[in-house]
């Protein structure tokens, strides 16, 4: 089993129905009927690996930039920009079309870079030619530009390709634009709209209430209701047991005990793998043993939130804190911590764009039951939260 995104086809497992029709979609691009695609689905159910596969078996006959926003170096650095966005998509359509052995492209923008694209200058460096932008100006120029690049790639390539696609990942860095998001947005959909050849698809770690699923997709959204959306479920019972069957057949499992191990899983392929690999082999694993295992291996299925949890202010970790054995009004959480309701705004709105929290009938609660499990273990076994890393 693997536990990277880019798993071999031995290791990618079901998903069939899936990616057929995701793939059906995406072909109609060469019929010039482009679609755009929300592909939504919680922390490690695997988005990532599913659109990874789609680029391999389609990159044959498109041209295909895969591009996960939340590790681009202006998310890293803290803030992402516009600017920063169009240098990540240049780079992901210049790499591509090198892979391809398409570099005629390169030239061809280096001739016509004066003339029509209305950029003051591109450079070539290393081989590529490299825009570089100078004035206000110059950067909506860069985004137009950039935009109508795989369009015109396709058109320049017409016999190599049948099309552009174009595939967001951890789409909602985004929200990092902030006040520019919304005419952002607004410009990305007159592209979209204007273009034949070229598809998009947006995923993200987002539940499909999210504020910016809503702000893109929903009938009063950016794209007015004409994105298909996608929600990508863990896997059934019944598909992680063939799975655990042909995958790792030393685990012995009593019905009992596999039915705990789904309980603590939930179907999701990044914990049913961690899992399954941790826990021990050719003896037979009941509901209690499976139970006892599972709290020991947390550290390894909570990584992803220790590393987020790792990251947030002393106030944000507070508030999680709170919420930890029920869900709380916002008021009553700012009684238990001393403060006004509207300090927290600020934390809530945070804590609430990072997938950490989420709330219901205007109550607040943590969003990943392993998240919940890992800090209450350690809790129970410090007698305190783990505030401060060293
Ligand atoms: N179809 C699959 N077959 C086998 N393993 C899978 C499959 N899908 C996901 N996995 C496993 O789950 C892990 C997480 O998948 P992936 O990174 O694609 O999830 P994700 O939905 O993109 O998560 P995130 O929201 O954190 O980005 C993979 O590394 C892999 O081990
Ligand atoms: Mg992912």
């Amino acid at each position: 089993m693997g536990t990277n995104t880019e798993l071999t086809d031995e290791q990618f497992y079901n998903r069939v129905d899936d990616i057929s029709w995701i793939k059906n979609f995406l072909e109609s691009t060469s019929k010039g009927s482009p679609p755009t695609i929300m592909v939504t689905g919680i922390r490690g159910v695997g988005k990532t690996v599913l659109l990874k596969k789609i680029k391999k078996e389609m990159e044959n006959d498109y041209l295909i930039c895969y591009v996960d926003l939340s590790i681009t170096s202006g998310y890293q650095k803290g803030k992402l920009t516009e600017v920063g966005l169009m240098h990540e998509f240049y780079d992901c359509w210049m790499e591509e079309c090198e892979k391809k052995g398409i570099t005629t492209i390169f030239k061809k923008i280096l001739k016509m870079s004066k003339k029509s694209l209305g950029l003051r200058e591109i450079v070539e460096v290393g081989g590529w030619p490299l825009p570089i932008p100078e004035t206000e100006d110059d950067y909506k120029k860069l985004s137009k530009f950039v935009f109508d690049l795989p369009q015109r790639i396709y058109e320049w390539d017409q016999e190599r390709i049948k099309g552009s696609i174009l595939i967001i990942d951890e789409f909602q860095a985004i929200k990092d634009l902030g006040k520019n998001l919304e005419a952002f947005l607004w410009f990305f959909r007159g592209v979209i709209q204007s273009q034949r050849n070229v598809a998009y698809i947006f995923s993200g770690s987002v539940p499909s209430t999210d504020s910016i699923v809503k702000e893109m997709a929903s009938n009063d959204g950016v794209f007015g209701g004409r994105i298909l959306t996608f929600d990508i479920p863990p896997f059934t019972k019944e598909v992680v047991r063939e799975y655990l069957e042909e995958k790792v057949p030393s685990l012995i499992f009593e019905e009992n005990g596999f039915e705990r191990f789904y309980h603590c899983t939930k179907g999701v392929p990044f914990y049913v793998n961690t899992f399954a690999r941790i826990l021990p082999k050719e003896v037979p694993l009941d509901n209690d043993k499976v139970k006892i295992e599972f709290k020991n291996s947390l550290t390894f299925l909570a990584v992803h939130f220790m590393n987020q949890w790792s990251r947030l202010t002393f106030q944000e970790q507070c508030v999680i804190t709170k919420v930890i054995d029920k869900p709380m009004k916002r008021l009553d959480i700012a009684k238990s911590m001393d403060k006004k309701p509207g300090a927290l705004s600020v934390s809530l709105r945070k804590l609430q764009d990072r997938g950490l929290l989420k709330s219901e009938n205007g109550e607040y609660k943590i969003t990943e039951p392993i998240f919940k499990a890992w800090l209450k273990k350690e809790y129970d076994e410090k007698g305190v939260f783990p505030f401060r890393s060293i």
